[in-house]
């Protein structure tokens, strides 16, 4: 016999192409133990509505109990011919606790309502346990970012060399991004917090169910106002899908920093032995796979996202079964992140930086040229003639193959009157740094303050 919940009307099993298509227990069996608190909670209502005695909620609970525990175990699992979770709990409910008592389950509440709720609850738990991954990366930046207080870097605009920063103040720009992130994350739940069960298929319920109760009891913190809404809706599903599809893309461009410092040329880091991976053939080689499959599993996500709402596109009120769609996207967004974030901060929390690599490069390529400029300005220089005379020095360098602290005060003297040996002071990088100290800037004791404040942020998150 089928365990299909519907088959009043219908003559014969679904056709076995109709079944197989229709499945969806190998991806929503994840939702069983939120579809159990939800039937616990929804047989209570029932009862407090009138609809169920004192025995037989006792009865239903003690069922859904073993049901649950049944689960945990492994020893009840969906059957072939249960159509989605839902179906399969309320079989292995029969089984235990009888079919009159298991039959009344069902009352006042649809698949549609149902699913729509765990799905709800499902990725509350997950956007925090995501929330908390996100902050172990950034915990990694700011440990980095403590270790190396001083250590400065070329700072690059269109990856050329820009001008000189603190490579802590490098670190803390990539924490930033995620810890909005995590709080995206908080923000959404605030609107993912209402609960759709009572609004049955899709007008509600007739049974004098109490939704604000159910919503209680699932940790909700209320009903939703429209049933059609709570039903057929899945924008909560595109914004985690968002904002998990967001943070990889932050990951991965931090990712796509560490493969590049890595290399030979760069020389930046080492990745630590436990973090890196070898060459079947060229047995020099040191791989940086855990940055490469952050970088490539970012485009995962961003397809999860567009898959997602390709399918909610145009599609009418209320509930369509194209909405059984919805699910694997984001499971998949949070699978991957899940199985990517603690490898990721893993890899950031033991790479090893070459301070001395990164402070050699930090002025080269002219990096100082803007230190310059703005030197002149101080000196009451007008900025038009300030840039023209410090692109000069650049230019009389790129000649003679020297950098701008080699110019001498001839060389000086006669690209311009205002080059005054004064300038020389800020021909060092720490004189740049230091320099920039308004707020945001990367000048040591901006960076040191600017610390305390991620700390500070990710301690509230
Ligand atoms: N498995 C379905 C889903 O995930 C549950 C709702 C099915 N409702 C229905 N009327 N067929 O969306």
């Amino acid at each position: 016999k089928s365990s299909a919940l519907w088959g009043g009307r219908f003559s014969g099993g679904p056709d076995q192409a109709l079944a197989a298509l229709s499945k969806s227990t190998h991806f929503d069996w994840r939702l069983a133990p939120y579809d159990l608190a939800g039937s616990r909670a929804h047989a209570r209502v029932l009862h407090a509505a009138g609809i169920l005695d004192e025995q037989t909620l006792e009865a239903m609970l003690e069922g859904l109990r073993r049901l649950g525990a049944d689960v945990e175990s492994g020893s009840f699992v969906p059957a072939e011919d249960d159509e989605d979770v839902h179906t399969a709990l309320e079989r292995g409910l029969v089984e235990r606790a009888g079919a009159d008592v298991g039959g009344r389950l069902r009352a006042g509440r649809s698949r549609n309502d149902q699913v729509a709720t765990l799905f709800r609850m499902y990725l509350r738990d997950h956007a925090r346990i995501v929330s908390g991954l996100i902050l172990d990366v950034v915990d990694a930046l700011v440990s980095q970012a403590e270790a190396h207080p001083d250590a400065a870097m070329p700072g690059r605009t269109h990856l050329q060399h820009a001008q000189p920063v603190l490579l802590a103040h490098h670190l803390l720009a990539h924490a930033w991004p995620l810890l909005r992130d995590v709080e995206r994350f908080r923000d959404w739940d605030e609107r993912a917090a209402v609960s759709p069960y009572g609004s049955g298929a899709l007008a509600g319920s007739s049974l004098g169910l109490d939704p604000e109760a159910v919503a209680a009891d699932l940790g909700f913190d209320g009903a939703v106002e429209n049933s059609i809404d709570g039903t057929a809706s899945r924008d909560f599903v595109a914004e985690f899908c968002f904002v998990a599809a967001m943070a990889a893309v932050d990951i991965s461009r931090f990712a796509e920093e560490v493969i590049l410092w890595a290399t030979k040329e760069f020389g930046f880091v080492t990745l630590a032995d436990a973090y890196s991976t070898g060459s079947s053939i060229m047995p020099q080689k040191k791989n940086p796979d855990v940055a490469e499959l952050a970088r490539g599993k970012a485009g995962r996500l961003v397809g999860d996202l567009a898959g997602l709402l390709t399918t909610l596109k145009s599609l009418p009120l209320a509930y369509n079964r194209d909405l059984q769609e919805d699910k694997e996207p984001v499971f998949d967004a949070i699978d991957t992140l899940e199985v990517l974030l603690p490898a990721f901060s893993g890899m950031v929390a033991t790479l090893t930086f070459h301070p001395d690599r990164l402070a050699e490069l930090a002025p080269q390529g002219f990096s100082l040229a803007t230190d310059v400029a703005e030197w002149l300005v101080r000196q009451g220089v007008p900025f038009r003639v300030a840039h023209e005379v410090a692109g000069a020095c650049v230019r009389r360098c790129e000649e003679r193959g020297i950098e701008l602290w080699d110019l001498s005060e001839e060389d000086l003297a006669a690209i311009s009157e205002h080059l005054t040996p004064g300038v020389r002071e800020v021909l060092s990088v720490e004189g740049s740094l230091a320099s920039r100290d308004g707020k945001g800037g990367t000048a040591p004791t901006r960076v040191a303050e600017q610390l305390g404040k991620v700390r500070q942020t990710a301690a509230w998150q």
